[in-house]
């Protein structure tokens, strides 16, 4: 592995100190939450080892949401060790893969720390950022092993339509190779609700976390869904060897907020929709 640092990462607000950013117009994360805001009290919590997957309750709630099952859910350091873990799990120096960009960096940078061979389809302002599927599966070649794509996309925020998406499993599918969909950005669709991608098809591995709509990036939870049972083997083989298993102060704070998130979630669209008002008013301007 070549690792180098990402731009994304050494610029980043938290390295640079927040309190020597004065307008802060690329922050990705809704408000940080305040941990009295939680409302836990986690006296009893054992600070065990805990379940290799991650806290059952919490992978129950997912599978829930995403109509799968408990054990196609893990959770990771966050989505970036995702990303991180199933790049490793399935790449290896010369492989190929295709990734549309602009991408969240580390789905970039891992492949090319481990050698991987990338392939770019660049979008398009001129396009409204959309990829054009055909296109996108025209340059899908013999030996890619893994199509690339960020559903709602950072830094755009456009959405790929149902039957783009569709289109695009279903190529996927026929080569038996690979989709990575890090969805980090679902929960903020506005319009109707984002299917979780891994719940479409064996053949995708969505990933996701509690760090962007729901401001919680501090507390480094996240999952990835696969329903291929090799694949979250894999995974899990991955996640033992890197952390053994998670945080047993984060899983659980994770547990029991997002048991209750649906109570904050209209005011955290509310105050989306709030700032994304004032942003674009003053892009008009
Ligand atoms: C598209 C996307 N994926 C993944 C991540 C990683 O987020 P985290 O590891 O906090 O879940 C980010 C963070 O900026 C992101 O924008």
């Amino acid at each position: 592995m070549n690792y180098q640092r990402m731009p994304i990462e050494v610029e980043s607000p938290e390295q640079m100190g927040y309190g020597n950013v004065k307008y802060n117009l690329t922050e990705s994360s809704f408000t940080d939450t305040k941990w009295q805001d939680l409302n836990v009290n986690l006296d009893d919590l054992v600070l065990c080892y805990v379940d290799h997957l991650g806290h059952p309750g919490l992978r129950q709630l997912l599978a829930t949401e995403a109509g799968l099952k408990a054990d196609q859910v893990i959770l990771t350091v966050g989505a970036a060790s995702a990303l991180f873990m199933i790049s490793t799990a399935l790449l290896e120096r010369g492989d190929r893969l295709l990734v549309v960009r602009p991408n969240y960096a580390t789905n970039i940078e891992t492949p090319r720390a481990i050698g991987a061979q990338i392939d770019f389809y660049d979008l398009k302002l001129e396009e409204g950022f959309q990829f054009d599927v055909d296109r996108l599966i025209a340059m899908i070649k013999p030996d890619t092993r893994l199509v690339s794509i960020t559903v709602p996309h950072n830094p755009t925020g456009v959405v790929t339509p149902p039957a783009v998406l569709k289109r695009l499993i279903a190529e996927v599918e026929r080569r038996g190779i690979w989709l990575l969909v890090d969805e980090t950005y679902r929960d903020m669709a506005f319009d109707h609700p984002i299917p979780y991608t891994a719940s479409l098809s064996p053949r995708v591995i969505s990933v996701s976390s509690l760090s962007k709509t729901w401001g919680l990036p501090g507390i480094r939870l996240g999952w990835a869904m696969c329903q291929d049972s090799k694949m979250m083997e894999t995974l899990l083989a991955a996640k033992e060897q890197i952390f053994i298993c998670g945080s047993a102060v984060d899983e659980e704070l994770g547990y029991r907020f997002y048991k209750k998130k649906n109570e904050v979630l209209p005011r955290v669209r509310e105050k989306i929709q709030e700032k994304r008002a004032l942003v674009l008013s003053w892009l008009e301007e």
